[in-house]
């Protein structure tokens, strides 16, 4: 168990973590979601070591790690750009750990072999990084920090330079991966299907805050507040209504829009609209409507099947109807249908939640990760007499990074933008 409690972290006046606590359970795999800027990272390096915070306390295993060194907290680490010993092979590089914790050469060449079959490297051993595809390198980086056996994983935006083929494969990998190795792991995301897919428990994080922390069912079904709500999937606003747009029903008569035993449409708060457009996703399709009393725009999300069942076009009238409203704190009760013709028209129909910010930002991450980077390995060295070597060449890698990245980083951090209405 990893617990981290009252965390503060300031930058000048800005406070990047602003009295975070969080229990990480054992054997878990839990995400850090949230958009750029958040305080993910902060919070990840803050339980590495990596970062020293200005107040809190940092526990793992039940020891008080606040003040310990990054090398003597038993972690391994693995961030978006990894830096990969260029000139190693595959397996030199995955045998680092083990080779200056000066382990018993047979001892290395079984493990480094056993983790390659793991991470699915098995005949990648004299290869070297530049001959590997994004996603190999990736996995040769979790490969490398489980080399050591340590207690804890903690992964920044490990795939997130990848493409979202990759990436999507990669996440189902790292789920198989800790249902084998069940080691403690904490992932940082900013991608809400990744933390959906992968974690047990998701911190979903806002302005140096966790917003909530729960299940993936939890934060989807049932947000703490507007933000979690907006930032874990689409949202529609319906009638004053936050709602996911696949709870919206629609249909082409008031009853339609109803099961036989919700009441009349009247007391259900079936809302009367004009198609405004169809848009097929493949599987599924997106119905932009006009809501006929207020004007606002929503969209609900309906199958193929349904869509043409219902042959729904451009300008065509039909009823919705909300079939699930997550209660948040400050939200509307329910609404009459005879109340929602006089409901403010000047709302927006769009809550639209956009994770990547400043480009600035971007570029500082860059840095910052190439940075920390080099730290990390610094700190898994520290103890030994090779660490010297090893931080130089670390660090020429790693400003190599720096300096071809940009574009990568700011491809990872760009945020799903979420702007059904
Ligand atoms: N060394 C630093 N000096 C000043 N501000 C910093 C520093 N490191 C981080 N920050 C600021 O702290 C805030 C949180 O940064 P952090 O890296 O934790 O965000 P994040 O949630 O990981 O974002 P991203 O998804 O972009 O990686 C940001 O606004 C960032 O600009
Ligand atoms: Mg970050």
């Amino acid at each position: 168990m990893i617990t981290v409690t009252n965390a503060r972290k300031n930058y000048g006046n800005f406070a990047a973590l602003d009295d975070v606590s969080i229990d990480i359970p054992s054997g878990e795999l839990t995400a850090l979601l949230g958009p750029s800027g958040s305080g993910k990272s902060t919070l990840l390096r803050a339980i590495a070591g990596l970062e020293s915070l200005d107040d809190g306390v940092v526990v793992i295993a039940g020891k008080d790690v606040t003040r310990v060194a990054p090398q003597k907290r038993d972690i391994g680490f693995v961030f978006q750009h990894y830096a990969a010993f260029k000139h190693m092979t595959v397996r030199d590089n995955v045998a680092f750990g083990l080779k200056i914790r000066k382990r018993p050469k047979a001892e290395i060449a079984e493990r480094v072999d056993e983790l390659l079959g793991i991470v699915g490297l098995d005949g990648f051993q004299h290869r070297y990084p530049a001959q590997l595809s994004g996603g190999q390198r990736q996995r040769m980086a979790l490969a490398r920090a489980l080399a050591v056996d340590p207690q804890v994983l903690l992964l920044d935006e490990p795939f997130g330079a990848l493409d979202a083929k990759v990436r999507a494969d990669l996440r189902t990998w790292l789920r198989r991966l800790h249902e084998e190795v069940h080691v403690t792991t904490v992932l940082v995301t900013h991608d809400q299907e990744e933390a959906l897919d992968v974690a047990d428990r998701i911190a979903v994080m806002n302005k140096g805050r966790i917003e909530q922390i729960g299940t993936p069912e939890d934060v989807y079904d049932r947000p703490a507040n507007e933000f979690v709500m907006s930032f874990l999937g689409d949202v529609a606003k319906l009638n004053g209504h936050m709602v996911r747009p696949h709870d919206i029903r629609v249909g082409r008569d008031p009853g339609m829009a109803l099961a036989a035993h919700e009441g009349t449409a009247e007391s259900a708060g079936v809302t009367r609209a004009t198609v405004d457009r169809v848009v097929h996703l493949g599987f599924q399709v997106r119905v932009e409507m006009r809501n006929a009393a207020t004007g606002d725009l929503f969209s609900a999300q309906v199958t193929r099947g349904d869509a043409e069942a219902l042959r729904l076009s451009e300008g065509e009238t039909v009823y919705a109807r909300a079939t699930r409203i997550p209660a948040l704190p400050g939200g509307l009760v329910p609404v009459e249908i005879s109340s929602v013709a006089s409901a403010d028209a000047a709302e927006p129909a769009v809550k639209a939640e956009t994770a990547a910010t400043a480009e600035t930002a971007e570029s500082a991450e860059t840095a910052e990760t190439a940075e920390t980077a080099a730290t990390a390995e610094t700190a898994a060295t520290a103890e030994t007499e090779t660490f010297e070597t090893a931080e130089t060449v670390e660090t020429a890698e790693t400003a190599e990074t720096a300096g071809a990245a940009p574009k990568d980083v700011a491809a990872g951090n760009e945020s799903g933008a979420r702007t059904t209405g």
